[in-house]
Parts: structure tokens; sequence; C-alpha cells
């Protein structure tokens, strides 16, 4: 599905039942682990955005199988792979991996290749190249992996093993869940049991597919609200891994709701506690919300969603919040300006390293459809009482930032011209049919 690159957004009421795509973070880990498993892993229910594509192609790229088609939205397929086996990169010639606008893709796969000894050079688009992966480079080389990264700290990144990784004892100085994961997955190939510890609790999907795959992961939050997880070495071993829907995708329907017209459900959603920050800050501001579990999909809970308009008054996200919202702070922002009270983020300094500078990214928005908002060192404030009015958004090459926009035009009283808006592709490839499945009224102005 191509994704148009300039388009217009008119006002108009959404409402209705909408299936997001599969979650993109449970879908690179529904790749990467079957990959070292040694035998066939049927899969299901992947997003099928270009991330994740971009996950599947490295993989292949380092010999293992990996057969994908479309289901519905969705992709489903087999991974055999034996990484941890001989194969290219595994003679220390680094394989070229391009992850495109990925950074769980190239975060997560410098663990992968570090614990299964596959040399590999890791690079990605411009919006990637200009992200931090020092945080990744120091626990790999404490692991004992030469790892080169250009001015130290940017992509390219070039991960090669030697030999089996040492166990470590890392301390990450972020509470961030693709940090976490690589220095889980390096120590899956280690001699002894490793530990990582972290400022807070991330997001655990890794450490839920491991354990699923009978490894022995143990630990999580701590009672001081720190974070601290122990992994034994060893291979993990899956018959199917099946990926709930995308809480962060549906993010943008619920605020839709929240604000607009009409009551939106979606069904299906990944309800890990680490991803249902925004969902918590939306009742916090009043929003009726409701969930419904509906079981297990592979060690993660899973339910239907349902919001319905209604005032909103304001909130503060703040502490542990931020990471559990953490991809959602920008639709946030919008929900926040037009609620009574406004939206106030903290602690969020973070946002600055996402696909583009979210605190400013969010804050140009905003002023871009005649919105105000201050920009903080760590977040933003964002009075309430306001109306999105109509103006054009630059996206900057950032996939939130763009459906942001397009949300502002249908909820506003003008249209918003959202030019990049291509760059959904990478998480969200069906959001304009989505948009106007709702009853959204979408211009293409391309060519
Ligand atoms: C992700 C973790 C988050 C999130 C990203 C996906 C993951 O980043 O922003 O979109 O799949 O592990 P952090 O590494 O900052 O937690």
């Amino acid at each position: 599905m191509t994704v148009p690159d300039r388009v217009r957004i008119h006002p108009s009421p959404l409402a209705g039942d909408v299936l997001v795509p599969g979650d993109k973070s449970l879908s690179h880990r529904a790749l990467m682990v079957p990959a070292l498993c040694g035998g066939p892993v049927a899969v299901a229910g992947l997003a099928a955005g270009a991330d994740v594509l971009a996950t599947a192609a490295a993989l292949r790229a380092l010999g293992v199988r990996v057969t994908l088609e479309r289901d519905g939205i969705d992709l489903a397929g087999e991974v055999e792979g034996d990484l941890g086996g001989p194969g290219p990169g595994a003679d220390g010639g680094p394989v070229a991996v391009d992850c495109g606008n990925s950074g769980t893709s190239l975060r997560l796969l410098a663990g992968l290749a570090a614990g299964a000894g596959r040399a590999v050079r890791l690079d990605g688009d411009a919006s990637l190249r200009r992200r931090p992966v020092d945080r990744v480079a120091a626990p790999l080389r404490a692991a004992g992996v030469v790892v080169e990264a250009r001015d130290d700290r940017l992509p390219p990144l070039v991960v090669r093993p030697a030999g089996r990784p040492r166990a470590v004892s890392w301390d990450s100085p972020v509470a961030s869940a693709q940090v976490k994961s690589a220095v889980l997955l390096c120590a899956l190939g280690a001699d002894a049991p490793s530990v990582v510890r972290a400022p807070a609790p991330s997001r655990d999907h890794t450490e839920r597919l491991l354990r699923h795959a009978g490894i022995a992961v143990d630990g999580g939050p701590t009672p001081d609200g720190r974070e601290e997880v122990t992994i034994a070495p060893g291979r993990p071993r899956l018959d199917h891994v099946e990926v709930a829907r995308d809480p962060s995708a549906a993010a943008f329907w619920h605020v839709a709701a929240a604000c607009g017209a009409g009551r939106v459900v979606t069904p299906d959603l990944c309800l890990n506690e680490g991803r249902t920050g925004a969902i918590d800050a939306l009742r916090a501001m009043g929003a009726d919300v409701r969930v419904t579990a509906a079981g297990d999909r592979t060690g993660e809970p899973a339910g239907t969603v349902t919001v319905a308009p209604g005032s909103l008054t304001g909130a503060v996200v703040a502490g542990t919040t931020v990471v559990r919202a953490l991809d959602e702070l920008p639709v946030l922002a919008l929900a926040g300006a037009m609620s009574d009270g406004g939206l106030e983020v903290r602690d969020a300094a973070e946002l600055r390293h996402k696909e583009s500078d979210r605190i400013r990214g969010v804050v140009a928005l905003l002023a871009a459809v005649g919105m105000r908002a201050d920009e903080r060192p760590d977040g933003f404030l964002v009075p309430g009482g306001q109306r999105p009015g109509g103006g054009r958004v630059v996206t900057d090459g950032d996939h939130r930032i763009a459906m942001t926009a397009a949300l502002a035009g249908a909820l506003g009283t003008a249209p918003v011209e959202v030019a990049g808006f291509a760059t959904v592709a990478s998480s969200y490839p069906g959001f304009l049919a989505d948009l106007e499945r709702l009853g959204g009224r979408v211009e293409v102005l391309d060519g």
C-alpha cells in the first residue's frame, strides 16, 4: 500500500469500529526471537509497515528464511533460522543492513547479532542517522563485542562479535526498552546470566516473549520504582507467535473519539501495562474509556478499548507514565489542547531522540494549525480551550507527527495540509483508509 506524501484533511466527525495494525514493537520481536530457534516458527498478526519489513529484510540478509504473506491488513507466515550457527556475518565480515526509519530494528538487531556471533553494519535513513546509538554500543562493548559508530554515537553502527559475548551487569542511564532488549538479546549468547538495570520500567515485550520461549528471565519493576531484569543464556523455543494490535496506532482514534463527536471501538489491542499510559492519561482527563479484556496473546494481555466523547479536563503526564505513553505523547498533546485544562508533559526528554525531536515537533505542529504550546527542556505545556484552525504541517520524517497533524485536520475548524505524510508507511500504511472508514475526508495532493 503506497502512502501519498501530500494530503489535505478536512474537518469531519469520526466514529465507528477500526482494526488497527499489529503491534509494531511485538512484530519486531516476533521475527527476531524465532530467528534463533533453529526450527520453523509460525507468525501471525504482524504489522505490514516498513519498519517491520526492514527487520524481516535484515534477517533474510543474515540467512534466515522469512516468508510473510498478507492476511487481511496483517502479515502472517513462517520464520526459520539458526542465527547462533554458521551463516552470513559469522566469518567477521559485516553484513550490510538497511533499517530504514526504524530505531527498534537497529537497536534490537545490534544486540541480536552480537549474541549470535554475526557481524553487521546497521544503517538507515536521514532520521535514523540522527538518533543516538551509544546507549546500545556501551553495553555491547562491556560484553566484549567490538562496536564502531559514527562520531562514536550515531549510525551507521558496526557490530563485530569476537567469539561468545561475556555476561554483563549493566546499568542503563535511560529507561529504554530498545536498550534493555539489545542487552537481553545479546545475553542469550553469553556463558552466564546477565543483569540489566534502568532508572524506570519500560515495556517488557522482549522479556515476555523470551519467557514464553522457555528462557529464564526474572525481575522487572523494583519497589523503589526502578527496573532490574536477570536473564540466563539459552536458545529460545517457539512453535508460533501471535501478535496483538497496536495501542500506539489506536491512540489516534481514541483521541479522535475523546475530542470529537462519535464513539470509536478498537478491538484486539495489546494491553501490556507498559503500553497503556495514554489510555490512563485520557481517563485522567475525564474521557469515557472502556476496556474489555479478551485474554492472552503469546504472553501479552489483549482486549478491546472503546472511547466515547466526553468533556475533557486537563492532565499532567510525568514520571513513570511518560514511558508508558511514550509514543502517544504527540497525539495526547492534541487532546490536551482541545481539553478545558490543557496538558503538561514533564520528564520526557527522551522525546528529543525519537524519529524527530518530538518536543520541538509537537510545539511546531500545534503552532502550524494555530494553537499555542510552550517548549520545555523535558516536555511541553499545552494550554487548553483551543481548537485546530487549519494550516500546513511539515512532518520532518516523523510518522507520529504526520498522523497527529492529519487528526488535527479532522477535529479542527479548517483543513490541514500535511507535507511529508509518506513517512506514515513506517508504522501505519492503512491510516488514511481507516480515517476515511471512520468518516474522515481526505484529499490527496501528490503529483
Ligand atoms: C520501542 C521502545 C520505545 C518506543 C519505540 C519502540 C520498542 O523506545 O518509543 O517506538 O519496541 O522497544 P525506548 O527504547 O525509548 O523505550
